[in-house]
């Protein structure tokens, strides 16, 4: 722990107009500074700042306080976190606090700002940068939206995004793990090609991928958008898009608004809404859930209007609640997305439609109920009744209920009575609700990740080292193929032993994440040599991890140990002349055979 001498040295080396300035405006008031107050909304400036005493304080909601307490406001971190950033930024050496022995990115980050620079270059000052934005143009977005949220172009050349990068000395391993480029026979090239980029970044603004659209819609066989595939830094079942610029917002206006898509952020962002974030063509996740929680509790979900962004809805609702927070829907008519309504209605229209339309839980589910179903159908209206019985049954106030059954009967025109029974008999009878599980992903939902081309190669040789590449980016799944082979080990030649057997109990038991240099420096020479040299020549050949691959590795390591197992007691057979010993080897063999090769019979 820091001291009390050393917290109050850091206290008083902070600037606060220093501290503060990035987050709020500050105007000289006399001996103080003003501003707008970041914690809650406001038209004039509560927020003052002594620089003087240290001390921020807004007059209008009480927070404030010391640059501890407001750099743990503002940014939700921990005491521990504020003191180390405030040490470090002034300078002041603390006792207990290390410096996190996380592995360090900045490389990364720099290479993906280059990347994410060359597209807006491109867009914003050649001729095919002049069609994509006209489309851009033509779509709504000012030159404004444009730069805020960094959108660029990828160009029309197979390699022009690695030439660059090429060129400024960054490595072939790191763009591949990046996923900014893929390897074929032929060579390099990009996986992002003529398509309008939006960068996807971090929760600190780093920016760790990409989501790119088609525009000029020249091959109607192409997916409409291609995202980054999981990387070590993007992972789209954590990622929330524009959170680095809506989390302040989001804190002011203690609510959070969740869109389906990008266009749709860019879209409520420009209509007035910043405190808008979407995933990227996922399902919402409980991680996300939990992410968003530590901003605002309330979350008002806007999906798209049509049959699929009512269910994903649905499933988000029940997420958010996992999570424990409150959430709030609003349902755009006629099936539209907010970017659509925006365009054809404008900004103004759509933010009184929006604080107009915000429905709770049980009223998004009653409306949803009745959309495109024809009540003369009695098979309908079974199933406006079954929809809206299935979001009674998670409310837990019986007066809410009864409310809703009487509108349904008027509604319905059938007897209140009649209505309540079944429900009383649907209630019996319903499959209780799932509970949301740990990186909830529904599949109905996902978007896969597109690459072209999607290549593996199973090459029959080297399995250790496919073997390698699907556990060095994922801790847990490194831990579960050790588990399925830790019986097979010996098929491996020594030295890929030791080098998984540094993976597995070196490095992932001190590790979460992988780094290849990190790694490196755990090998001899003579391995890390071994390791280098392998990955980069397998690199590339295999850009997807799939369970049958894994299982095919898997089934022949079983096969090669079992034959491995029966040399030995063949060459023991050879050595000995008891024929006692014999006859007990050749047990052991048909032993082995059942264990390790149940099912392979003679044909
Ligand atoms: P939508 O199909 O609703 O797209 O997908 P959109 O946001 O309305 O896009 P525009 O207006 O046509 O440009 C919603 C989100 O799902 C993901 C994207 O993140 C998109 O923003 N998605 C969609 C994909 O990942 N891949 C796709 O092929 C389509
Ligand atoms: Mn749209």
């Amino acid at each position: 722990m820091a001291t009390s001498e050393e917290i109050e040295k850091i206290i008083q080396t902070t600037d606060m107009v220093d501290l503060v300035s990035p987050f709020v405006k500050l105007v000289k008031s006399g001996k103080n500074y003003k501003g707008l107050c970041p914690f809650h909304e406001e038209k004039t400036p509560s927020f003052t700042v002594s620089q003087e005493k240290h001390l921020a304080h807004c007059f209008s909601c009480g927070k404030g306080g010391n640059p501890i307490q407001f750099l743990m406001d503002i940014k939700q971190i921990s005491f521990g976190e504020a003191i180390q950033e405030l040490a470090q930024k002034n300078g002041v050496s603390i006792s207990g606090y290390h410096k996190k022995s996380g592995p360090d990115y900045s490389k990364y980050y720099e290479m993906m700002g280059v990347a994410s620079k060359f597209f807006q270059q491109n867009l914003n000052m050649t001729k095919s940068g002049k069609e994509a934005k006209s489309y851009l143009m033509k779509r709504g977005l000012t030159e404004e939206m444009i730069a805020t949220f960094e959108i660029g172009l990828a160009p029309t050349g197979y390699d022009s995004l690695y030439k660059v990068l090429k060129e400024s000395n960054y490595l072939e391993l790191d763009m591949l793990d990046l996923g900014l480029i893929s390897k074929n026979d032929k060579g390099y090239y990009d996986l992002f090609t003529r398509r309008i980029t939006y960068p996807i970044k971090d929760e600190q603004g780093h920016t760790i991928g990409f989501s790119a659209r088609i525009y000029d819609n020249k091959d109607p066989n192409q997916p409409k958008y291609i995202n980054t595939k999981d990387t070590f830094l993007y992972h789209k079942g954590t990622v929330l898009y524009h959170l680095d610029l809506a989390k302040s917002e989001i804190l002011k206006k203690k609510r959070v608004i969740l869109h389906e898509g990008q266009m749709d952020v860019i879209a409520a962002t420009q209509a007035g809404f910043k405190e808008t974030i979407c995933t990227m063509g996922t399902a919402l996740t409980i991680d996300q859930a939990y992410v968003l929680k530590k901003y605002a509790q309330h979350a008002i979900i806007c999906y798209d209007g049509d049959k699929a962004g009512i269910k994903a809805s649905k499933k988000a609702i029940q997420v958010f609640k996992q999570a424990g927070m409150q959430v709030h829907l609003v349902l755009l008519p006629n099936g539209m997305d907010p970017d659509e309504y925006v365009v054809k209605y404008g900004k103004e229209a759509y933010l009184s439609y929006f604080d107009s339309h915000i429905l709770d839980e049980v009223e998004y589910g009653f409306e949803t109920a009745f959309l495109n179903r024809n009540l003369d159908d009695i098979q309908m209206i079974e199933e406006v009744k079954r929809d809206i019985f299935q979001v009674l049954i998670g409310i837990s106030s019986q007066s809410v209920q009864k409310k809703y059954l009487e509108k349904l009967s008027e509604k319905l025109h059938i007897e209140i009575s009649l209505l309540e029974k079944d429900y009383t008999t649907y209630c019996t009878t319903a499959a209780p609700i799932k509970s949301v599980e740990e990186g909830y992903v529904d599949n109905d939902f996902d978007y896969p990740d597109v690459y072209e081309p999607v290549k593996i190669i199973q090459e029959k040789k080297n399995y250790e080292l496919r073997l390698f590449l699907y556990a060095r980016n994922s801790r847990q799944r490194a831990l579960e193929i050790d588990q399925k082979i830790n019986e097979f080990m010996d098929v491996f030649e020594p030295i890929h032993q030791d080098i998984w057997s540094a993976l597995i109990d070196i490095y992932y038991s001190k590790y979460e994440t992988f780094d290849d240099a990190l790694f490196c420096s755990l090998l001899t020479e003579q391995q890390k040599e071994v390791y280098l040299s392998n990955l980069e020549r397998l690199r590339g050949a295999i850009e997807v991890y799939s369970d049958e691959d894994l299982a095919l590795i898997i089934e022949k390591m079983r096969s090669e140990h079992f034959k491995l197992q029966n040399k030995s007691i063949d060459q023991m057979i050879q050595k000995t002349n008891d024929y006692e010993v014999q006859l007990k080897k050749i047990e052991e063999k048909f032993e082995n055979k059942k264990k390790y090769m149940p099912n392979r019979r003679k044909q």
